[in-house]
Formats: C-alpha cells, sequence, structure tokens
C-alpha cells in the first residue's frame, strides 16, 4: 500500500503530524502542492488532472450552523468507482427498525465478547446489539460490538444509513479514509461521517471496540450554557486528517451499506484517491482524557448530560436523537451527598460500556469490554454493594482515577437484537440486582 501523506508541522504543539486542530472548521489540506483551486471550488481544470467532487454532509439549503460539505479533489471521480453492486450477507448487522426478538422488561448486562480466533475484518466483526428508531427516516441509532482480527486489504467501504462513532477497546485501529488516515485506540474515539470512505487496518493485531452507528444528525459539540466558553471537550482538541491518497490500480471491493443491506462490487483502482480536499465535512479523532469535566462542588449529582462529549440534535432543541457521554477521571468532593449514580426512570435509554477501570455505580460484573442496557422508564441505579458503600463512607474528596465508562444514549427505546439476546455471555441474573436492596425505612427514627 502507498498512502502520500505529507506531515504537517504541529502549529499549536497539540496536533499530532498529519492532522488539523479544532472542531467543524472550514479546513483546507493538499498532499501536493498546488493541487487545490483558489478561490473556487470547480475550476475547467483541475491541477493534476483530477476531478472535483463536492459530498454534501446536509441538504444544500441547511442553515449555516448545521451545513455541512467538502469539496475533494481525486484521481477518479466516485461515479467511476462503481460497477454492479450485489447484495451480500451482512452477518451480525443488524439496521433499525429491527425487532426480532421480543426481550423481557428489564436491566440487561453482558460480559466482554471474546475476540475470534479466526480470520475476521472490522466489517465481518461487527455484532449489533441494540436498535433504535429508523434508518430511513434518518433518526436513530444502532449500538454495536467491533471484533477483529485482520485489516480489510483490498477493500474499501462507506455507510450510507450512518455516521459511525468507533470507540476502541482493546487494540489500535487505523481507518485509512478518503480525508486522510486516522490512527486511534482506547481512550480515543473517532468518527466518520455518512459516505466517507474508508478501509479499517489493525497496526498492532485483533481489536475489540464498541460502534455507535447514528443515523440523525450529525454528531456535534452541545451547547455549554452557563458554564462558558471553556470545558467539557474544548474544540482545538479534535484532530481532522491531512489529506493522503493512494494511486493504486488493481483489484479493490467497494462496500456499501445503503438501506440496511451491504452491497459489494469490484473495482479496478482503490477510491481511497483524494488528492486535496477543502471543507466541514470530514472525519475526525478525540482524546477522551482530553475531556476537562464539570460537576458538583459542593453537594448533589448532577445529571449525566453534564458529561456530554458529542450530541446528535433531534428536531426538538436538548432532545438529543444520540448524546455521547463519559464518565472519566474525576474527584468527587461533594458533601452530605450519595455520590454514585442516583436511583432513576428515564425516557432516554442507555446503552453503557466500560472502555477501562471500574463503573463507581457497579463495582462488580460490569467489566472492561462488557456493556448494559438501561431501556426506557425501566428503572436502574447502584446495585447494593455501591448504595451500602456510598451511603457509609467517609466523604473525604475522593480521586476516581483509571476509569473511562461511556453511554449512548437515545430519546428512542432500543431494541436488543436476537443475537445480544442469546449471546451466553448475557449476565442472566442482573436484571434481579435491584431486589437484594434492603429495607432500611424505620419511623422511630428520623
Ligand atoms: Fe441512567
Amino acid at each position: 500500500m502507498t498512502i502520500v501523506q505529507p506531515m504537517t508541522p504541529a502549529r499549536s504543539g497539540t496536533a499530532e503530524p498529519g492532522y488539523m486542530t479544532g472542531f467543524g472548521n472550514q479546513f483546507e489540506t493538499e498532499a501536493l502542492p498546488g493541487a487545490l483551486p483558489i478561490g473556487r471550488n470547480s475550476p475547467q481544470k483541475c491541477a493534476y488532472g483530477l476531478y472535483a467532487e463536492q459530498l454534501s454532509g446536509s441538504p444544500f439549503t441547511a442553515p449555516r450552523a448545521s451545513n455541512e460539505r467538502s469539496w475533494l479533489y481525486r484521481i477518479r471521480p466516485t461515479v467511476a468507482h462503481w460497477g454492479r453492486f450485489e447484495r451480500i450477507d451482512a452477518g451480525l448487522w443488524r439496521t433499525a427498525p429491527c425487532a426480532e426478538v421480543e426481550m423481557p422488561i428489564q436491566p440487561l448486562r453482558w460480559n466482554p465478547l471474546p475476540i475470534p480466533a479466526e480470520g475476521i475484518t472490522l466489517l465481518q466483526g461487527i455484532r449489533t446489539i441494540t436498535t433504535a428508531g429508523d434508518a430511513a427516516t434518518q433518526s436513530g441509532m444502532a449500538a454495536h460490538i467491533y471484533l477483529a482480527t485482520r485489516s480489510m486489504v483490498d477493500e474499501v467501504f462507506y455507510n450510507a444509513d450512518a455516521e459511525m462513532l468507533f470507540v476502541p477497546q482493546q487494540g489500535a485501529l487505523r481507518l485509512a479514509t478518503e480525508f486522510g488516515v486516522i490512527d486511534i485506540a482506547p481512550g480515543e474515539i473517532a468518527v466518520i461521517p455518512r459516505g466517507v470512505k474508508f478501509r479499517a487496518e489493525l497496526p498492532a493485531g485483533p481489536v475489540r471496540g464498541y460502534l455507535c452507528e447514528n443515523y440523525g444528525g450529525a454528531l456535534t459539540l452541545p451547547e455549554r450554557g452557563p458554564i462558558g466558553a471553556n470545558c467539557l471537550a474544548n474544540p482545538r482538541d479534535f484532530l481532522t486528517p491531512v489529506a493522503a491518497y493512494e494511486d493504486r490500480e488493481a483489484p479493490t471491493r467497494m462496500l456499501v451499506k445503503w438501506g440496511g443491506s451491504l452491497w459489494a462490487a469490484e473495482l479496478a483502482a482503490s477510491p481511497l484517491d483524494v488528492v486535496a480536499w477543502h471543507g466541514n465535512y470530514a472525519p475526525y479523532k478525540y482524546d477522551l482524557r482530553r475531556y476537562s469535566p464539570v460537576g458538583p462542588l459542593l453537594f448533589d449529582h448532577a445529571d449525566p448530560s453534564i458529561f456530554t462529549v458529542l450530541t446528535s440534535p433531534s428536531e426538538t432543541p436538548g432532545t438529543a436523537n444520540i448524546d455521547f457521554v463519559i464518565f472519566p477521571d474525576r474527584w468527587m468532593v461533594a458533601e452530605n451527598t450519595f455520590r454514585p449514580p442516583w436511583y432513576h426512570m428515564n425516557i432516554m435509554s442507555e446503552f453503557m460500556g466500560l472502555i477501562y477501570g471500574q463503573y463507581d455505580a457497579k463495582p462488580q460484573g460490569f467489566t472492561p469490554g462488557g456493556f448494559s442496557l438501561h431501556n426506557c422508564m425501566l428503572p436502574h441505579g447502584p446495585d447494593m454493594d455501591a448504595f451500602e458503600g456510598a451511603s457509609n463512607a467517609d466523604l473525604k474528596p475522593h480521586k476516581l482515577s483509571g476509569t473511562m465508562a461511556f453511554m449512548f444514549e437515545t430519546r428512542f427505546p432500543q431494541r436488543v437484537t436476537r443475537y445480544a439476546a442469546e449471546l451466553p455471555e448475557r449476565q442472566a441474573e442482573y436484571g434481579a440486582y435491584g431486589a437484594k436492596l434492603r429495607k432500611h425505612f424505620d419511623p422511630s427514627r428520623p
């Protein structure tokens, strides 16, 4: 594989070589000097004999704040990277609506899925756990586990149904995209917008992680309101790759997910052939350890929305199609307060995973790589050990260290797939954890 990628200087001291800093910027980058036209998008002839192509992530007429598009200058336009597509088996990948099994209403939790021994690519290793909403109406999401043991070779993929949020839990992932190369490892995330072609490579062996398919509005930074101009996820910490391309005339399999089905066609050349691009519709990565958490300084436990990294807005302000929320290292200082999350029921439904460490509301049974589902209006909260421990703890300032849990939270109920329902890793007894909580009520003791 030949990837031509110039090294850009680390201007702010924070950018790694090969990335540009900022969230949703109007970026511009070229792998060959002068490949980008100046002052126009579509000259009569592009430099180097390139084709100009616009990729629009929003309708043309979307308001400026949500208008997303990029101009790509490529060896061949996508229409030339095309062929006779045939529908192929999508394996364990499911798309909403998907009502293939009816689960009893209860909290659900699973142990980590083992990485298989056989050679599977990331696309072959996507196992859908839940789906929500309806991909065809561009609302809702799916939560998956990905497992892979080998790189995609002579294969490129794009997803017409969804934006893809990768949350690695084990192993490094290289996403060679049309826009450039993104490397991520546990503790980092990457977002590949809808329609962006990429190949997933495994530079350091087998991988496991979580994947959210977002059928709705593109993930963006949440409003900060009275928090002000800083903290939470700061825009400068997001990294978008510089242009990189391959000029490779070799049989390449193009896979496309469209309408919930997987399609494949044979191409004569690699479509990762974008020599230069500009615009604000591009893949990016972010290191979750750069998140600056804000929380209660005196008493009580704030709503978990205070830890939102990215949000996919819906038509109703404040009612997210998806919130991506993390529970990172942080100090617990609240006085006279039950410090873990409180007991609650919520209209939003919560798919939760643990990247590393221990989650404070569930110190046992929720292990890195595991996952849980607390669905729309189903009760949940700390288990007995967490409740008894936190109710009797000496409330000194305490640091939660070496931990990173997260939620894919959506306004829609999440439906479990048949695969997830039947997994031997599902903890059959988890639904009864609440029954172990003891009665403490004593009317004679205020
Ligand atoms: Fe919750």
